[in-house]
């Protein structure tokens, strides 16, 4: 049986329950969750785990023999044709903390090319989806990328690898250099809701470096069915190989966004290079 978009909407949905009915609105006042960490900054709560247990069960049900590849669980291996990437909590700091910006972010491929694409934030009660060759929606209705075409008036957001203490390709450099040429950087600290806002023209541009296929794979079928330019960070649209890395934005920023970040690169031109 082949999924349609309302199958992995229903599947956002439930999933996205699962994390709205586990968050601790209060830490200072309510039991923290348990968190355990898998490197100095990067942590998995239970929550992550029950959210993609249950993904994970239900696609095995209803769509059996396809294959999953999720974050915690790593890859459920079956038929190559259908591949769905998961990411059943992306925002887990802000999770772990009590902020309430994180999302479930579900996609559908085939053949290799991602064709369904959900984004479900359960605090807001947005649902961010897309289908390839047919648009973009939230909550149903459409969206598109915002058409400002300078940066100095723009908006983006950004983020920065798990290893930022260690690595020195940590994104701080150009984060910097985005900082003084436009109207201000924001980091949420969930990928997918970040290229779900540029979708909805929320944020002008988004780039970001050493990320993963499940963290990209939904936001980027939906900011490129909503009019965006979505590439790696050499401009070429294999964004989803590993290492990963992303810029989004409407056709002119992008361009902007490119050159700055390649006269970023000139020092250290390797960054750009899969490593
Ligand atoms: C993280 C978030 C964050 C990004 C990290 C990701 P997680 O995913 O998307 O915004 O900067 O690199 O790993 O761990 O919350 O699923
Ligand atoms: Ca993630
Ligand atoms: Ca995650």
């Amino acid at each position: 049986m082949t999924p349609t978009l309302s199958d992995v909407e229903s599947l956002a949905r439930q999933a996205g329950d699962i994390l709205r009915a586990g968050f601790v609105r209060r830490p200072g006042i309510e039991t923290r969750l348990q968190v355990h960490y898998k490197g100095a900054v990067d942590l998995v709560t239970e929550m992550d785990h029950r959210s993609e247990q249950f993904l994970v069960e239900e696609i095995k049900r209803r769509f059996p023999g396809n294959s999953i590849l999720t974050e915690e669980s790593g890859n459920h291996a079956g038929d190559a044709c259908c591949l769905w990437y998961i990411d059943p909590l992306d925002g887990t700091v802000n999770y772990a903390h009590g902020v309430p910006i994180f999302v479930v972010s579900i996609a559908y491929a085939e053949g290799g090319s991602v064709r369904l694409g959900v984004v479900y934030d359960p605090m807001q009660d947005e649902c961010f989806s897309a289908e390839r060759g047919h648009g973009a929606w939230l909550n149903g209705m459409p969206i598109q990328v915002a058409q400002a075409d300078d940066l100095d008036g723009s908006l983006l957001v950004t983020g920065f690898p798990y290893d930022v203490r260690t690595n020195p390709q940590n994104n701080l450099d150009h984060y910097a250099r985005f900082a003084l040429v436009s109207q201000g950087v924001r980091r949420l600290g969930a990928a997918a809701l970040d290229l779900c806002y540029v979708a909805n023209g929320r944020f002008d541009g988004y780039w970001e470096l050493r990320l993963k296929p499940w963290d990209l794979a939904a936001g980027g079928l939906i900011a490129a069915e909503a009019g965006a330019t979505v590439t790696d960070l050499n401009g070429g649209l294999e964004y989803l190989d590993m290492p990963c890395t992303i810029l989004a934005a409407n056709a002119p920023l992008h361009a902007q966004m490119l050159a700055l970040l390649h006269s970023g690169f000139e020092a250290s031109s390797s960054e750009l290079s899969k490593e």
